[in-house]
């Protein structure tokens, strides 16, 4: 027996097993189960949750879930500003936690709960971070507000939870809802209008601490 042959064998043996190992440990496990060869739901159905209502859909395995909001649920007021993860317009709430829609691919979140700036509130009944960004103009254009509020709402929910940031100064205590905090957390939405201040103050109104 040639030790060689056995060698490479057992190496591409490790490789392949390695890679399977990393891809399937990556996904959550409805699609693990929609991977396997001969399913019919390869080609991308699935469930999941957007703003509370159970909707089923069927994409290519490539659509972003910033194109399955707007282009497939027609749900437009995440707003595809960069398309590259830069400027914050598209984030969107997923199980409570911010993320740029434009930079996950929609069959990652089978069977999450999705909050859009459709979910927050409705026209009769704003939720506070909406209606604080409308008394403190926290807007001129609106592009990127949606997704300016989606994320100051979970930045408040992060802060709360005890996550800290970059500026946090001490890692052993809970973090403070502070003006230093909360635009630092917020630094990932770019506002091209440059309503900044406008937003800092409507943030403060709805869960601030000016210390
Ligand atoms: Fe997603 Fe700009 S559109 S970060
Ligand atoms: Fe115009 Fe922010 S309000 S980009």
């Amino acid at each position: 027996m040639d030790p060689r042959k056995d060698f490479e064998l057992s190496r591409r043996t490790v490789l392949v097993a390695g890679g399977a190992t990393v891809v399937v440990t990556a996904l959550p496990a409805a699609q693990v189960q929609a991977a396997t060869p001969g399913n019919p739901a390869y080609a991308g159905s699935f469930s999941l949750s957007v703003n509370g209502a159970q909707r089923t859909v069927e994409v290519d395995t490539r659509t972003t879930l910033l194109d399955l909001l707007r282009e497939h649920l027609k749900l437009t007021g995440s707003k595809k500003g960069c398309d590259h993860g830069q400027c914050g317009a598209c984030t969107v709430m997923v199980n409570g936690e911010r993320i740029n829609s434009c930079l996950s691919l929609a069959v990652m979140h089978a069977g999450d709960e999705v909050t859009t700036i459709e979910g927050l509130g409705t026209t009769e009944q704003l939720h506070p971070m909406q209606a604080a960004f409308v008394k403190h103009d926290g807007y001129q254009c609106g592009y990127c507000t949606p997704g300016q509020i989606c994320s100051a709402v979970a930045v408040l929910d992060e802060i709360k939870a005890g996550v800290p940031s970059h500026v946090t100064g001490d890692l052993t205590s809970s973090p403070r809802a502070t003006p230093d905090e909360m635009r630092e957390r917020m630094s990932g939405n770019i506002c091209r209008c440059g309503a900044y201040s406008n937003i800092a103050d409507a943030m403060a109104e709805v869960g601030g601490d000016q210390a």
